[in-house]
C-alpha cells in the first residue's frame, strides 16, 4: 500500500542518545566520566527503557522525563559517580541531543514528496520540543506526537493509534521508523509498514514480529517510502 505518512521514533532514531554522556565526558573536570562514558550511556538508556516497559505493563505511569532521571541515577550509582553537578549537566544535555547528520535532508525530501512526517515518542512534549528545536527540524515535521496524550509508554497499541487519529490514515499507509528493534517489531505487529535502523549492526530481536526493512542509517528512507 502506498505510503502517505512517515513516522519516526525520537530517541536513538532521530536523536543520538549517547551524545549527552559523550559530550559531558569531553568537558573539563569530568575525567571520571571520560573513562567510562560508553558504559554509563548504555546503562542509562537500558534502565530508562526497562522502567518505561514496567510502568506500561503495570498500568502505572510517570512521564519520560522522570523515567530518564531515574535511569540516570541508577547508572551514576552503578558507576560509583556521586556528582550532583555532573548529573545536572547530563540531564541538561538530554534536552539538546544532536540529531544524526542525515536527518534534516531526509525529512525535507519526504515533505517534498508530499508525505506527512511526524515523531511518535515516549518523550514528554517538553523534552521533544527542546530536542526538535535544538536540531532545527520543526519546519520539516507536521507534528510531534507524545505518549503523554494517552498516558502509557510504547509498545502499548494506544500509542501507535495516535498516528491514525492524527493523520486519518490506514495502518498500512504508515512507514514507521525506529532504531529500537522492539519498537520496530511491535509496530510491525500493530500493522504499520516498518523500517529498523540498525546503526550498530545488532542481531534481529527474537520477537513474534520482524520489521520488513533493515537500514544502517536514515539516508534511504525517502527512497524506501516512495517504493512501497
Ligand atoms: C522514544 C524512545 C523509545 O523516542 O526512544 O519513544
Amino acid at each position: 500500500m502506498t505510503i502517505t505518512t512517515c513516522v519516526f521514533d525520537a530517541y536513538g532514531t532521530l536523536f543520538d542518545v549517547a551524545a549527552a554522556a559523550r559530550q559531558a565526558a569531553a568537558e573539563p573536570g569530568n575525567d571520571a566520566l571520560a573513562a567510562i562514558w560508553p558504559r554509563l550511556a548504555e546503562d542509562w538508556r537500558r534502565k530508562q527503557l526497562e522502567y518505561s516497559w514496567l510502568l506500561a505493563v503495570t498500568g502505572d505511569h510517570m512521564d519520560f522525563w522522570q523515567v530518564t532521571q531515574r535511569g540516570l541515577d541508577w547508572a551514576l550509582e552503578a558507576a560509583g559517580l556521586d556528582d550532583p553537578a555532573l548529573r545536572a549537566r547530563l540531564l541538561a544535555l538530554y534536552w539538546e541531543l544532536s540529531a544524526y547528520p542525515e536527518v534534516p535532508l531526509m525529512l525535507a525530501a519526504l515533505k517534498q514528496a508530499g508525505m506527512n512526517t511526524a515523531i511518535l515518542s515516549n518523550g514528554s512534549p517538553e523534552m521533544l520540543a527542546g530536542a526538535v528545536q535544538s536540531a532545527g527540524i520543526g519546519d520539516v515535521l507536521d507534528d510531534v506526537l507524545s505518549v503523554e496524550s494517552v498516558g502509557v509508554f510504547k509498545p502499548d497499541a494506544r500509542v501507535y493509534d495516535l498516528v491514525g487519529a492524527r493523520f486519518g490514515c490506514a495502518k498500512g499507509e504508515v512507514l514507521f521508523v525506529s532504531s529500537n528493534g522492539w519498537d520496530a517489531g511491535a509496530a510491525t505487529g500493530y500493522g504499520f509498514q516498518t523500517a529498523w535502523v540498525n546503526r550498530a549492526g545488532l542481531p534481529m530481536d527474537r520477537l513474534p514480529w520482524a520489521p520488513a526493512h533493515v537500514l544502517s542509517d536514515l539516508t534511504t528512507i525517502p527512497e524506501l517510502a516512495r517504493s512501497l
